[in-house]
């Protein structure tokens, strides 16, 4: 009896993820180790984690905290509240993700106020259980939800780690760490540096939390049948009719982020090079 390499690398993984086994026996062989896999090749196979269900409550906590720990910040947070938590309840392969790549995200990653951390940590732990086509409807609910939701709602109470009592929301219209911190800064007259702003920021990683495992679970209940909840933007419909379709001499805009922030003329969106104070 023989087994293939793919046998080989899927059987290993699932025994790896049924408990603490080092070695697979075959035909009283023992390997130890796999051969070498073919570029590409992915030991569990490609999005192929197995979901479980999980407390969205619970979530929420963990990724505040995780927010905060070591100010490993928004996307460890996230990504650890999904992932991390799974590791804590089901061992491997969960647990063995080695989380601190998640920190990365600080700051809209590395502090250049791209994608808010907490969306991209959320995203990232999607995509170990499924691929695009699955994935996207799950995507466009958590991000479309971020750009017209009022955050933070989340209140940790007396186990506040930054700044205890209430903390302003905003709206931001935008997924990017820089238009949500930015605006929610100048709405309410609060520096970028300010701890509250840190506060905000650990509450939104809560909110954002909850949110995805959420829409995780109901991934899981609703199978290929999961839809998204909110249509798409107003502004990526009526703009993307010219500017995203095929055939139009204008087909030339990517992503499907609200135009709105940053093509509306608004006062911040001025030519701030010429007259400006
Ligand atoms: C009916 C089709 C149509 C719609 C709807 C439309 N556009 Fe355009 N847009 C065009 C065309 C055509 C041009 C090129 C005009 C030119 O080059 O003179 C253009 C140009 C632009 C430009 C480049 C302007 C410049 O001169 O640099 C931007 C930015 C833009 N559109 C954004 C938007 C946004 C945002 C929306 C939604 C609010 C939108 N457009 C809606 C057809 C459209
Ligand atoms: C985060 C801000 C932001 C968002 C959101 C955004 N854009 Fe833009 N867009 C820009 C910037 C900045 C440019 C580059 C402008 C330049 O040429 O200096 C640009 C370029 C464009 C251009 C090419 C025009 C040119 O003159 O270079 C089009 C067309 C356009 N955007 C349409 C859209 C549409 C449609 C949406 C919504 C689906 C959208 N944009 C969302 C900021 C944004």
């Amino acid at each position: 009896m023989s087994i293939s390499r793919r046998d080989c690398l899927l059987g290993f993984g699932a025994l790896l993820a049924g408990g603490a086994v080092s070695s697979i026996v075959d035909g009283g062989a023992k390997i130890v180790h796999a051969a070498t896999p073919k570029r590409f090749e992915q030991v569990n196979g490609e999005f192929g984690w197995k979901p479980h269900k999980l407390d969205p409550k619970e979530c929420a906590q963990v990724a505040y905290e995780g927010y905060w720990y070591k100010g490993y910040a928004c996307g460890y947070g996230c990504f650890y509240s999904i992932i991390g938590v799974l590791g804590e309840k089901y061992g491997a392969p969960y647990n063995q993700f080695p989380f601190t790549m998640l920190e990365a995200n600080k700051g809209g990653i590395s502090d250049w106020g791209t994608i808010c951390g907490a969306l991209y940590g959320a995203a990232a732990a999607f995509a170990l259980f499924w691929g695009r086509d699955e994935r996207t409807p799950m995507v466009n609910e958590l991000y479309r939800w971020y750009e017209t939701t009022k955050l933070p709602i989340y209140n940790p109470g007396e186990l506040a780690q930054g700044v205890k009592g209430e903390i302003p929301g905003n709206i931001s219209n935008s997924v990017l760490c820089h238009i949500s911190v930015s605006k929610w800064c100048h709405e309410h007259n609060i520096e970028a540096t300010d701890k509250k702003r840190n506060e905000r920021c650990g509450r939104l990683t809560a909110d954002v939390s909850q949110k995805a495992v959420e829409i995780f679970n109901r991934k899981i209940e609703q199978g290929s049948n999961f839809k998204t909840a909110f249509p798409v933007q107003e502004s990526v419909e009526y703009c993307g009719s010219c500017h995203q379709t095929q055939g139009t001499d204008s087909n030339w805009a990517k992503g499907v982020m609200d135009c709105t922030p940053c093509h509306s003329g608004s006062e911040a969106t001025q030519n701030m090079f010429k007259n400006h104070p």
